[in-house]
């Protein structure tokens, strides 16, 4: 979320993937340029921190930099396949991870997101999943954008079996449900944000507390220093039995 959550990976990333050792590292990137959507120079610099992967959300068209690193076939981004505004290619990706094969699918909710046209997530899930059948990929995981915490529950047990993991985002409130589903699907209804701990959801706390005692015009600014906290979950992706463990680290800025 903004500069602060950039310079906290910039500065915490390589010794997070140093403890953990993960194959693929993702993050939601829709917050990243100022707190509303990407640039190249945004972009970059969480590749060069460490990142392999990017998902996204409702914000992630706010900057017209977005059609550049949509172009660049070197970036792996997706955005929400369910979004009229996403590219026909650009709702999901393969990526490989040695010889295993992975589909990431990003998925917007509907209830409470101030966006039109939206399909029925879980219809879009139905179509693709179809598809990914086709593909047969050794696991699925989905980065599900949504704001109700009961549209994300019931998209999680709607998957629950399909998908290797459901992993929700765009609250920025990292929930203490993370779980694996009857069916053995990895489940967490938010994982949370990295950017300002003294703020509304990453927002400066004064303008947001103003737009809802005053009901003011929304001006929207990030705190740039101060401490940033680092929200994530690790996951092992594993036949038998998978595992998910929260990361909830905090970082001087
Ligand atoms: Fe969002």
């Amino acid at each position: 979320m903004g500069s602060i959550g950039r310079k906290a990976i910039l500065k915490s990333l390589a010794s997070l993937k140093r403890k953990y050792q993960p194959d693929l590292t993702i993050i939601n990137a829709e917050n990243l340029a100022h707190g509303k959507g990407i640039t190249e120079k945004t972009i970059q610099e969480m590749i060069d921190s460490g990142v392999d992967f990017f998902t996204s959300g409702n914000h992630i068209y706010s900057k017209p930099e977005f059609e550049k690193v949509f172009a660049d076939p070197s970036i792996n981004i997706i955005a929400p396949a369910n979004d009229p505004r996403t590219p026909i290619n650009k709702g999901y990706q393969e990526v490989k991870i040695g010889k295993k094969s992975l589909i990431m699918l990003n998925l917007l909710g509907k209830t409470f997101i101030d966006e039109e046209n939206i399909e029925c997530p879980f219809k879009k899930f139905n179509q693709l999943y179809s598809v990914f059948r086709k593909m047969n990929p050794d696991h699925i995981i989905i980065d599900f954008h949504a704001e109700a915490t009961s549209e994300k529950v019931a998209l999680g047990h709607y998957v629950d079996g399909k998908v290797s993991a459901l992993l929700g985002t765009h609250t920025h409130i990292q929930t203490n449900d993370a779980q694996i589903l009857p069916k053995g699907t990895i489940y967490i209804t938010d994982v949370g944000m990295v950017g300002a701990k003294d703020s509304v959801i990453g927002v400066d706390k004064k303008i947001n507390i103003d737009k809802f005692v005053n009901d003011s015009k929304i001006l929207f600014d990030i705190p740039k220093t101060g401490i940033s906290i680092i929200n994530a979950v690790l996951l092992e992706i594993n036949e038998k039995k998978s595992k998910i463990k929260l990361i909830k680290e905090e970082i001087k800025i």
